[in-house]
């Protein structure tokens, strides 16, 4: 496939054991080209070997674009930073979704018809109560968005288009009500409706900090705030958990267990649950002057410690949503008088001296979106806890837009990857 219809690449000449084997390469529209392997192992006998897909892509998508040397991120085309700036989540989501932004009456629509499936069904309350006070939210998450597949029959005919339209509206609706009920539960308080008078992210913050004796005002900056945080984190291209939700989705497995993949993929510290170890990092650095003490543990593969907030697997240059992200920590930290955070000031410093520093620059270790989260999260009101929670929230778009786009690919199928086996060859059972 080529789109622009300009004759394709010239193919990639292979030679294994003095058999030259041609491959086909592929354009995308932006973006390295492909080398299309289908055939190698038909060809060669071989697979190829990749752990962790540093140079595999998986599919071909609309969706999302990241130039990690540039530190450039767009949602079908549009810069991050000013989808951040001029756009608010919701209109995001349907970007997302539908590949262009909505125009007045589209939007309109879309925003009644998520805020009209905002409620759960009341028999859902009853997970909750199974769960210990003190289980982590993201346990709670997994267990609560997968049962909704017990709930939802009449929308899990994948193969129906107007059934994933339905089930997607349920995802994005009732995702934040469901995140508002783990914490709420996880506090003691009794659950908050959502209403209907709020927009998407007001509803969250209200459900999340009103209760039934005194409700909760919006402050603009935060809700603003927030909002920006779900675009940032809406969708990345083919990252661990969204490569989950494709995989669990290849398998025709229904959208509420595939996004319940996500989330479980999503809480791992080295990917969604970094912003919960980023603070919980910059809390036990505690001060400025003991950052140079966990910069030489960092240095130490023996410590087996790492900087969290750090790094990442596409972006070698700056995260386009780290600098956003910092520019709404302060503007959160100001409007709630806060600047004089210490966890603030010892962030900044850890930053100045880790992008000044030979190891991190060397190996392209920038701060990333995890980095200036998790002290806004926590300014706005949110327990640790809830960080990655916030990001599943977020991120719940971008699963549901993946799994769309992939139902929707004449060429899907389900995902098999195969290995190098490097264990016992066939050997008879011993017969004493
Ligand atoms: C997210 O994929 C996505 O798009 C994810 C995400 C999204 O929106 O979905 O962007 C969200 O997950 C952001 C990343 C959040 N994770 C963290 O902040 C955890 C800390 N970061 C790392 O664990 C690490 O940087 C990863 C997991 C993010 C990336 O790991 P890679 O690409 O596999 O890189 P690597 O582990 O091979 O590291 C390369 C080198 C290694 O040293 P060498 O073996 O070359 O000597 O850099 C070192 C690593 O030891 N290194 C770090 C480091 N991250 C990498 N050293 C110290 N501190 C760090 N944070």
């Amino acid at each position: 496939m080529n789109v622009q219809n300009k004759p394709g690449p010239a193919p990639a000449q292979l030679t294994h054991q003095g058999r030259a084997v041609e491959l086909p390469v592929r354009s995308g529209s932006i973006g390295p080209d492909v080398i299309d392997v289908g055939g190698l192992y038909k060809e060669t006998g071989c697979f190829t070997y990749d752990p962790g897909f540093t140079s595999t892509a998986n599919c071909s998508s609309k969706i999302t674009y990241i130039d990690g040397d540039k530190g450039e991120l767009l949602y079908r085309g549009y810069p991050i930073e000013q989808l951040a700036e001029h756009s608010d989540f919701l209109a995001v989501c349907y970007l997302l979704l539908n590949g262009e932004l909505p125009t007045n009456e589209q939007f309109r629509d879309f925003s009644r018809t998520i805020t009209n499936h905002t409620m759960v069904h009341e028999q859902m309350t009853r997970f909750y109560t199974g769960f210990r006070r003190d289980a982590h939210p993201m346990a709670i998450m997994v267990g609560v968005v997968g049962a909704l597949s017990a709930f939802y029959h009449d929308s899990l005919d994948i193969n129906d288009p107007d059934h994933r339209r339905v089930a997607t509206i349920r995802m994005l609706a009732k995702t934040p009500t469901i995140a508002a009920m783990a914490y709420k539960y996880s506090i003691g308080h009794p659950f908050m409706y959502p209403k209907n008078d709020l927009d998407y992210t007001s509803n969250f913050l209200r459900m999340c900090f009103a209760t039934p004796c005194e409700d909760y005002r919006v402050h603009p900056v935060i809700s603003r705030a927030l909002d920006r945080i779900f675009i940032l984190h809406a969708d990345h291209e083919q990252n661990a958990s969204t490569s989950t939700v494709r995989l669990a989705g290849s398998s025709g497995a229904n959208p509420f267990a595939c996004i319940a993949a996500g989330i479980a993929c999503l809480w791992g510290p080295a990917h969604g649950g970094a912003n919960e170890a980023a603070l919980n990092m910059l809390e036990e650095i505690g001060s400025v002057d003991r950052i140079p003490e966990f910069i030489k543990k960092a240095k130490d593969k023996t410590s087996g410690f790492r900087l969290m907030g750090f790094g990442h697997r596409v972006y070698k240059n700056y995260d386009p949503r780290a600098k956003v992200m910092q520019k709404t920590c302060h503007e959160v930290l100001t409007a709630l008088d806060i600047t004089n955070d210490p966890l603030l000031k010892v962030a900044m410093e850890l930053e100045r001296i880790a992008l000044q520093d030979d190891y991190f620059v060397s190996k392209k270790l920038y701060p990333n979106i995890d980095f200036y989260s998790g002290i806004t999260l926590r300014a706005m009101g949110f327990p640790v806890s809830m960080f990655t929670v916030l990001f599943a929230v977020a991120r719940t778009v971008g699963w549901i837009a993946q799994w769309k786009e992939m139902m929707e690919d004449p060429d899907q199928k389900i995902g098999r990857p195969r290995q190098l086996y490097i264990g016992s060859p066939r050997r008879e059972f011993p017969m004493i």
